[in-house]
Order: C-alpha cells, then structure tokens, then sequence
C-alpha cells in the first residue's frame, strides 16, 4: 500500500535550504526529513538518488470548468487536476465567479464542481458589482468558507470589469477582512475602444488582439491599482503580469515598501507575440490570451524580474478552448474564447527556462513554483514545503532526463498546446499528491474525489504593521496645519 512511504537519498530542496536526506511519509503527512531512516518491509521505497526531491507545486492562477465568452473550459476539475499532477502540480488555486451575482451561489457551484478532483485546491472569489449583499458576502466567504483573496477584473467591459469606485469599495472591504485583493489588470475602457478601431480598420484575425490591448493598457492599469491600493493601504496582488510596464510599476511601488505581489505566467515567460501573427487562424488563435502575449523582450525580462526578486511566483492562468471554440472568433477576434493551457507544463517550463538556464538556483525554483504561493495564501508549511508534519505533496525531478510537450502526449483535454513540441531538461518522474504515488512511470494513478479543498484563513503575514502605517497617517492627518503668514 501507498500509506506508508520512503523517498530515499535524494536532495530535498525547500526554498532556503537543500540537502541529502530520506523523506518518510505515512497517511499523507511527512513525519521525517532525515539522512537516517530505516523502515520495515511494509513500506514503499523510492529511490532518488541523484534526483531533486521537492515540495509539489502550487499554481495560484486556474480557471477549470469556467464558463467564459459563451462557452466552457474543456477541462474540468477531474482533467485538469490529473494534467497538473502528471506535470508535478499538486494544488491549484482557482477562480470563482459569483452565480448571476451572489457570491454564495457561485462558491456552491464551484464546490459542487470540485468534487470530482483528484488534487488539492483553493479557492480564490471574484467580484464583479458592488452592493451591501455583495459586502456581507464576502465575510461570510472569508469567515466561513475558506476564501482569503479576491480578484477585480479591469477589464473585460460589460462583463466582468469593475470601475474604480468598486474597486475602491472593494479594496477597503478586503483590507478589514485581512484578505488580499487581486487585480486583472488592463483598460477595459480603452480595450473597448482599441477593439473598435480595429474592426473599423479592417483588423479582424487574431493580430488584432494585441493591436487592441497593448501593453501601455496593462501598465495604466497596474500603476493606478497599485496606487488605489497605496490609497487604502491595503497589499495588492497583481495577476498575469505580462509585460515590462506592469512589471516596472511594481518593481517601483516595492522599492518604496508598498506591498505589491507579481504573478507572472508561463505563457508571457516563454512565448511572444509573433504566434497572433501567424497566416494560419487555428495556429494563432491559439495563443489569444489576456492580458496579450507581448512582443519579444518582454518574455526574458520577466523571467530576468522573477530571479531578482520583482516578481515573486508563477502561475498559469490555465483556461483551456478547444479549436472548435477558439473557432467562433474566425471573422471577429473578439469573440475568440481568452485563455492558453499551462497547468500541466508550469513546472517543466520553469525549470528549463529559469534553472537549467543558469538564472535561478533550485531553492528559488522551489520558491517560485510553490513556497511562495503558501505563504502569500497562509497555507505554509502544510503546503510548500518538505518539513515534518507538512503535506506529502512531493516531487521527484530528475535533472539529467528531459521533457518533452504535445498534444499527442499531455493529459489535458485539449485538442492543441501553446507549447507544441518544447523539449527541455529536467523530467519530473514522480508526483506524490496526499500520500500516493499519483505519478510514476509516465503513468498517472488518480482518482475522482481523492483531493481536498484546502481553506485559507485571512490575515497573512503581508498585512503585518498596515495598523501601525494607518495609526501614522492618521496622526500626519490630525497633525495641526502651520500656516506661513505671507511677508508681502
Ligand atoms: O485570457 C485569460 N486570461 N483568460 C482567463 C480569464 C482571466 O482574465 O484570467
Ligand atoms: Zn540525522
Ligand atoms: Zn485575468
Ligand atoms: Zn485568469
């Protein structure tokens, strides 16, 4: 039986430390991390020698079964939790959408959605209109069900996108609740209108989409989040940042000490805009996504900001169209469904691109693809880490084998991959998700209603000292005025 469990010799890798150790497991939980164990015939062993043995990752940034643009994501929370495991992801933090606006509706219907899964999961909740219910729900999110973080969408106009009243509102609700506020940062306004011009010009193919969106949108909208964020003095987590004006907004407000998060997304670390031009529609329209992949140059920026410390972790935002649906959008790129896969090659990806390459160390790697993500959402170290009494959520990495990605190969439902035909590096040959031995063997082991949902409380360690700055600001603003009587 897979209950009891030895992962022997290899480097156990956590994201300040590395060293030769065994790692014993037993009914999911790690009990040792040490470089003498011995155990009796009724355990399984592993052996990793020479391999990297590390905690699973965590993608903060899914959306599974999401209905979006009038169609549905092919992968469910079965298929897409199986693809992330087969890929060394053993938890994923996903995207409610409230239920035709009630935030209880659309946690019931996610839940409902999730029992099928097969790994871990959280959940993050969006908000996208403003009244007292909506406020009092979100309480009721953070204190009852497990949800400390909620993303505003800027854009998405006449459908998802909150103006900056809500998202005042907002912001100031999240900070009392102790929950961290997410921000899909672009222009909605101006998207509307870049997508206007465009088909007044004539641009309808898939090019169109980056000719309407760009990255000057993205930068707009992170620098006045980010100072909406400053103006309520409440930590800020920006999503898919995808290019280098986003990303020098936040390496500006975190140079002044604002609590500013950056998620970058394989998608905008390792591919570039060049894909929308592609004479071919079913090619390009598969890389539509938003915000857009962005022109070369801001694809090794972003990775040059993850190794020093601007940006802080990777997600996916896997959301995944067939090219029948990616298909309603052949005489009107607006109506191509937004979104790339990612979950099952994130782990992968990194790995090649930032390791291998010689950019990061492997106690980063272990940072970037899922310590971080722990701490950000207060679930460290039962998630993230390779530490007695944490999670067994393990992977085996073998840096002397290579990967290699398609559609023909993947697990994901998908009928085409952004990455077809990537090779690289670094093989993860074993996920071990809650205690079992999911993947091994190129084989994965999973079944429906084995995974958790992992509730995250409010009140990480980024709201320390936000009393203590308010308390300040509220003696700067009682503080009596001087006024200099004019000698003239
Ligand atoms: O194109 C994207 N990113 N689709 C998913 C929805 C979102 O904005 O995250
Ligand atoms: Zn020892
Ligand atoms: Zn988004
Ligand atoms: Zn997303």
């Amino acid at each position: 039986s897979n209950s009891k469990l030895l992962i022997k010799d290899g480097t156990v890798v956590n994201a300040n430390h590395k060293h030769l150790a065994h790692v014993y497991v037993e009914d999911g939980i790690i009990l040792a991390v040490d470089p003498h164990i011995t155990v009796g015939d009724d355990v399984t062993v592993i052996d990793a020698t020479g391999k990297f043995v590390m905690p699973g990752g965590i993608d903060p940034h899914t959306h599974l079964e999401f209905e979006f643009m009038g169609t549905e994501t092919v992968d469910d929370f079965f298929s897409g939790q199986a693809a992330a495991l087969a890929g060394g992801t053993t938890m994923h933090i996903d995207f409610v959408i409230p239920l035709n606006g009630s935030l209880t509706a659309g946690f019931e219907a996610y839940a409902k959605k999730a029992k099928k899964s097969c790994m871990d999961y959280g959940f993050h909740m969006a908000i996208t209109k403003w009244d007292e219910v909506v406020s009092k729900e979100m309480e009721l999110m953070v204190k009852e069900k497990g949800i400390n973080s909620f993303k505003f969408f800027m854009a998405y106009k006449g459908a998802l996108m909150v103006n900056d009243e809500l998202l005042l509102e907002g912001f100031k609700r999240c900070k009392s609740l102790g929950a961290l506020a997410m921000v899909h940062a672009e222009n909605g306004d101006a998207v509307y209108e870049g997508q206007k011009r465009m088909i007044e010009l004539g641009i309808t193919g898939p090019e169109g989409h980056a000719l309407s969106r760009p990255a000057v949108l993205e930068g707009e909208a992170t620098a006045r989040a980010i100072r909406l964020a400053e103006f309520v003095n409440t930590p800020l987590y920006v999503v898919h940042v995808m290019s280098i004006d986003a990303m020098e907004e936040i390496a500006k407000a975190r140079k002044s000490g604002q609590r500013v998060i950056g998620e970058p997304v394989v998608s905008g670390l390792v591919l570039d805009e060049s894909w929308l031009w592609h004479p071919d529609f079913e090619t390009a329209a598969k890389y539509v996504m938003s915000p857009p992949i962005r022109k070369r140059g801001h694809d090794k920026a972003l990775q040059a900001a993850l190794s020093t410390g601007i940006l802080q972790l990777v997600g996916t935002d896997h959301c995944a169209f067939n090219s029948t649906q990616k298909a309603f959008g052949i005489e009107d790129f607006r109506k191509i469904p937004n979104g790339v896969n990612g979950i099952e090659e994130r782990m992968h990806l990194v790995w090649d691109t930032l390791v291998e390459s010689g950019q990061i160390s492997v106690t980063d790697y272990v940072r970037l693809t899922s310590t971080e993500c722990a701490k950000i959402f207060n679930i460290y170290p039962r998630k993230g880490a390779i530490l007695p009494g944490s999670d067994a959520d393990i992977i085996i990495l073998n840096p002397n084998s290579s990967f290699e990605i398609s559609a023909k190969s993947h697990h994901s439902r998908l009928d085409t991959n952004v990455y077809e035909g990537r090779r690289g590096k670094g093989k993860i040959e074993v996920t071990v998700a809650g205690g079992r031995v999911v993947w091994e063997n190129n084989e994965l082991k999973v079944a429906p209603g084995t995974g958790r949902y992992i509730e995250m409380a409010p009140y990480n360690y980024l709201f320390d000292g936000v009393d203590k700055k308010d308390a300040a600001y509220l003696n700067y603003l009682q503080a009596p005025v001087k006024r200099v009587k004019s000698s003239t």
